[in-house]
């Protein structure tokens, strides 16, 4: 069974609870999420192995740490999974960035898969998947599908606010992804929308409501 990290460090969920206010627009809610996202990848990157290499500071030569292995992948799930990669380009600035575009259709609240572009070597990397929401666990579940079809078998879910169902979907259909959040919430309302929750993510980003 994969693990439930819940990254409740204070200026975290400061920052969180701005941008759950209705009153938050849309620049300082990009913003907000950005920073978030950085200061979830310390925890999301904090057991990559390091390794020693021999360096030479001003000074004299020392014997210094790397990190070791697998490099890093960071695959947003389009649209509101864009608003994290800032964030995590800014920790692992030689990261790759793949896209996978799903939505959720309205009446039946199943993920519809539109896109797909990926690092070619997605399958040797470390991958981080990332959106901000995990509702009913359905958009997680099927972009996670989509990167093993790929042959990736190292993968980290980073979401900002889930509720329980959709992570107890994403445990049982992938038992091997340990998930990343910052808040677990209530419940989904008839809509399939996160209670409390911060609303429709994608369109708080990109002020398309
Ligand atoms: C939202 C969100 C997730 C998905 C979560 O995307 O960003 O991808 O819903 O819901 P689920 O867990 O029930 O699948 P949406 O479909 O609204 O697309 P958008 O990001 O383009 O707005
Ligand atoms: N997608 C969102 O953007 N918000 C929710 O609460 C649920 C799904």
């Amino acid at each position: 069974m994969s693990q439930v990290h819940v990254i409740d460090h204070p200026m975290i969920q400061h920052k969180l609870t701005i941008m759950r206010k209705k009153e938050t627009g849309s620049k300082d809610f990009r913003e907000l999420l950005k920073e978030i996202a950085l200061l979830m990848g310390y925890e999301v990157t904090r057991d990559l192995p390091l390794e020693d290499i021999d360096i030479e500071t001003p000074i004299c030569p020392m014997t210094a740490k790397e990190v070791a292995g697998r490099k890093l992948a960071i695959v947003p799930i389009l649209r509101a999974g864009l608003g994290m990669v800032e964030g995590l380009q800014t920790l692992v600035p030689v990261a790759k960035v793949g896209h996978i575009g799903l939505y959720r259709d309205e009446q039946t609240h199943q993920p519809v898969e539109y896109y797909c572009k990926l690092p070619e070597d997605v399958d040797r990397r470390l991958v981080i998947v990332t959106d901000p929401m995990l509702a009913t666990g359905g958009s997680a579940c099927d972009a996670i599908a989509m990167l093993k079809k790929r042959g990736c078998n190292n993968i980290r879910l980073m979401c900002l606010v889930a509720v329980p169902e959709g992570i107890a979907k994403v445990q049982t259909m992938h038992p091997d992804v340990d998930i990343y959040v910052a808040a677990i919430d209530d419940h989904l309302n008839e809509n399939a929308y996160i209670v409390p929750g911060l609303g429709d993510a994608g369109d708080r980003i990109f002020g398309t409501k």
